[in-house]
């Protein structure tokens, strides 16, 4: 089991560039299912999860090829529509095969994600999109099965906001007979590079970014080139850092308007940004302020930001709520952080965190891919050496994070 050390007190300084995004390369891998050609990807971030996915995906059928950050993947040889258990139990996202094989070939036989560390996160909507476009589905032995002959445009409203339920339904929408309309869509931007790669690919999509996508369907989809957009929750995460050490950095390789609601909040907490072209420079001159945070679907607060910010205001000068209203369960960095002193008291979704001046060092251990991220930003600030075990949550979402790091002059090395 690899561990990190940190040794905590050294102001982030420096620039870092940011790798393209783990949230929009999943769902745009998927994509390669759905046509007979080849998909070549660019700006490919070198991360766990994407390795899993191309497993997966290799698995079925699909070609696999990398260079230097890019991924070329073909869909002509696709041979098993199935997605077993043992690698949708270690990543969720691997439901996003789901509506490209019934889309393409009609059937589908993939293993209902089990729980995670952050909430029980089923899949109903997926399932009840693909029903109401025409797909039997029924669920045996913890599979969901799913046939259709051809996919039927339909009009399908999501109770809830989900991100890759509705990646999964405009997926399949690419290839139906018909229209299909998506009310109360995810307007993450992840969505909307997903999209623009259908769009290259073939597909007819519109209002992708809006609470209603609708997809025209189209005979067959071909081969594409795409580039992946940047990660702004690895940029939101530096920026944290950088904010809560008292540093300043430049992120390059990024694009603010991809996380205004995140620069807007590190400004109320203190910090001097400026942005042009795909650079961001934050600055921190004095301690933060505490900042008061409330998760919901973008362009609100990201969820994905939410650990991170606990461990801003953990230090922070002042009192803040922080609440999260997308997951039941996302409050694990909690008790890790009162490891290192911090005031936090837990009740149902909020958390009220009273600054305190200083964390101390202490050895604590990750339970999900943003609470590890909470927890390295807590250690860089925390007087002594934190040491984070079980690590292999953080490797999924950040790449070579202990490197990108040390070159901003944090003491941090991995350890096993
Ligand atoms: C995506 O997960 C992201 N993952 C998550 O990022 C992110 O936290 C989440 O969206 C919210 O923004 C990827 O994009 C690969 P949801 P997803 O479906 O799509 C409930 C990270 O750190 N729900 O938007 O799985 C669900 O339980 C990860 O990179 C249903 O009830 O999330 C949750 O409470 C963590 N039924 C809420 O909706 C469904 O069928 C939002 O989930 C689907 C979802």
């Amino acid at each position: 089991m690899q561990k990190l050390s940190i040794t905590g007190g050294s102001p982030l300084r420096g620039e870092v560039r940011i790798s393209g995004a783990k949230n929009a390369a999943l769902p745009i891998m998927c994509a390669a299912l759905l046509s007979d050609g080849d998909l070549r990807l660019s700006n490919m971030p070198d991360l766990h999860d994407i390795a899993t996915m191309r497993k997966l995906l290799a698995q079925m059928g699909v070609t696999v090829a990398s260079g230097e950050g890019e991924l070329t993947l073909g869909g002509a040889n696709v041979n098993k529509l199935e997605a077993p258990y043992d690698m949708v139990k270690t990543m969720r996202a691997s439901v996003l095969v789901l509506g490209p094989l019934v889309a393409r070939f009609g059937e589908a036989r993939v293993s209902l994600p089990g729980g995670c560390a952050i909430g029980s996160r089923p899949v109903d909507l997926h399932i009840k999109g693909l029903q109401a476009m025409g797909a039997e589905i029924h669920i045996e032995h913890g599979y969901i099965h799913a046939r259709a002959k051809r996919l039927q445009g339909a009009r399908i409203f999501f109770d809830i906001v989900s991100v890759t339920g509705t990646e999964n339904l405009m997926m399949a929408a690419a290839l139906a007979d018909g229209v299909t309309v998506l009310e109360n869509a995810a307007r993450e931007p992840e969505v909307v590079d997903l999209a623009d790669c259908l769009r290259a690919m073939g597909a007819d999509i519109s209002g992708d970014g809006t609470e209603t996508v609708t997809i025209r369907g189209v005979e067959k989809l071909h081969g594409a080139s795409h580039r992946i957009m940047p990660d702004r929750i690895e940029s939101g995460t530096f920026l944290v850092a950088a904010a809560a050490t008292g540093g300043a950095i430049t992120l390059t390789g990024t694009r603010a308007d991809l996380l205004e609601t995140v620069l807007e909040k590190l400004t109320e907490a203190g910090a001097v940004i400026t942005a042009e072209a795909d650079r961001i420079h934050l600055e921190m001159r004095a301690r933060p302020k505490s900042v008061n945070v409330r998760t919901a679907p973008h362009p609100a607060f990201p969820t994905d930001m939410q650990a991170q910010f606990m461990a801003l205001n953990a230090v922070a000068d002042g009192t803040a709520m922080v609440v999260e209203t997308i997951f039941e369960n996302r409050f694990m960095h909690v008790q890790e952080l009162r490891r290192l002193g911090a005031q936090i008291d837990v009740e149902g979704n909020t958390c009220v965190v009273r600054g305190v001046e200083r964390l101390e060092g202490a050895t604590v251990m990750a339970t999900d891919l943003r609470a590890s991220a909470c927890l390295v930003i807590a250690g860089l600030v925390a007087q002594g050496e934190t040491v984070i075990d079980r690590i292999y949550h953080l490797d999924r979402g950040y790449e070579h994070i202990e490197h990108k790091l040390s070159q901003l002059g944090a003491k941090i090395q991995r350890i096993s």
